[in-house]
């Protein structure tokens, strides 16, 4: 995609900033077990900041709503977002509750486990997404998870929706919805689990994916992408469904793979491209991410993502020899 000569499209992301304290270990440890682990790691992460981030990267002009505490891991991560040329304006400070944090367990194989104590995040209220209702009014698209109260995700969806700009929900981590949310929202973005929850099937193929978009869509969400981890995504445009097969990747670490898909599928649909599309290029950027350690470290610009782009293409038309664009 060429970002020098198209307009940089206007994303609200709204949801949480958390610091990751990341543990790599062989394997992830059971209930009520204890294992030994290797290398600790604290790290900028939390759904909101990463999708925000992530948007930013691959060339939005991004707001982001959030709450910190007044700590310095909040005033840390309200730094990282400036340098992101994130605006900051709408990060509110709670004086009672510390900034959020996730407990991180990272397997040898890139795979992991995740505790949120969302804290700050958890006092993000209406009255707050009132405060942005201009940003929310003028943007291309609203983006949310469900760090977040459900109430403060479900009135900002219901502004939006009130002023004609799009809302996609990444339902994360899984929740029951209200039928009034998923009303107001035009784009749903689950991971499996999430599918799970979402409609009563367990999904684990092809088949079964496709069984559970149409029962989310029979909520009446027209559009559903479910990620799949190492198999890729599936996507649900209204009655058009398509696998997307996952790049072939090394994971190294997968947290905010998911986060990154989100960022990336946004900034496409916000420019108007079909769903396959925004789902083919964020399945390549969040393939990206899962070969580097961390949330927010790991994400790519758009340069990377074009390049992994080019280097696909050549790679299905056969030419292994002409350079990287
Ligand atoms: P997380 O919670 O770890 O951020 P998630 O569970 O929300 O992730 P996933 O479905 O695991 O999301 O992964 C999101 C996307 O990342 C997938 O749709 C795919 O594009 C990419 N991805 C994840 N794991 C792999 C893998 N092993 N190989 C290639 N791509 C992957
Ligand atoms: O999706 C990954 C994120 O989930 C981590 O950065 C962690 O903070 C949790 O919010």
């Amino acid at each position: 995609m060429d970002t020098e000569t198209i307009r940089r499209p206007k994303i609200v992301v709204i949801g949480s900033c958390n610091t990751d304290m990341v543990v790599k270990a062989p394997a992830l440890p059971l209930p009520g077990e204890t294992i030994l682990g290797g290398t600790f790691s604290m790290n900028p992460g939390g759904k909101g900041a990463n999708q925000a981030i992530a948007a930013a990267r691959l060339g939005a002009d991004v707001t982001f709503i959030s709450k910190i505490g007044y700590d310095l891991y909040g005033l840390n991560a309200v730094e990282i977002y400036r340098s992101e040329r994130i605006n900051t304006e709408y990060i509110f400070t709670d004086p009672k509750h510390p900034s959020g944090v996730a407990l991180i367990s990272v397997d040898y194989s890139g795979e992991n486990s995740i505790i949120v104590a969302p804290g700050a995040s958890r006092s993000l209220t209406p009255e707050d997404i009132d405060k942005a209702e201009a940003r929310i009014a003028d943007a291309d698209i609203v983006l949310m998870q469900l760090e977040i109260p459900v109430e403060t995700v479900e009135y900002a969806a219901a502004m939006a929706r009130k002023y004609g700009v799009s809302v996609v929900l990444n339902p994360a981590p899984a929740a029951i919805l209200s039928e009034a949310l998923l009303h107001n929202v035009g784009v749903i973005l689950p991971n499996r689990l999430e599918a799970e929850m979402l409609s009563g099937i367990k999904v684990n193929d092809e088949q079964t994916a496709w069984l559970a978009s149409r029962a989310i869509g029979n909520k009446g969400i027209g559009d559903v992408v479910i990620t799949l981890g190492r198999d890729g995504a599936f996507v649900k445009d209204n009655d058009e469904y398509t696998m997307i097969p996952a790049c072939n990747v090394e994971a190294v670490d997968t947290t905010g793979a998911g986060d990154v898909f989100c960022g990336a599928f946004s900034v496409c649909l916000a420019r108007g491209l079909p769903l396959k599309e925004c789902a083919e290029f964020a399945n390549t950027a969040a393939s990206i991410a899962i070969t580097r350690i961390g949330a927010q470290s790991a994400i790519p610009y758009m340069s990377e993502v074009n390049l992994a782009i080019g280097r696909q293409r050549r790679e299905t038309s056969g030419d292994t020899e002409s350079a990287d664009y």
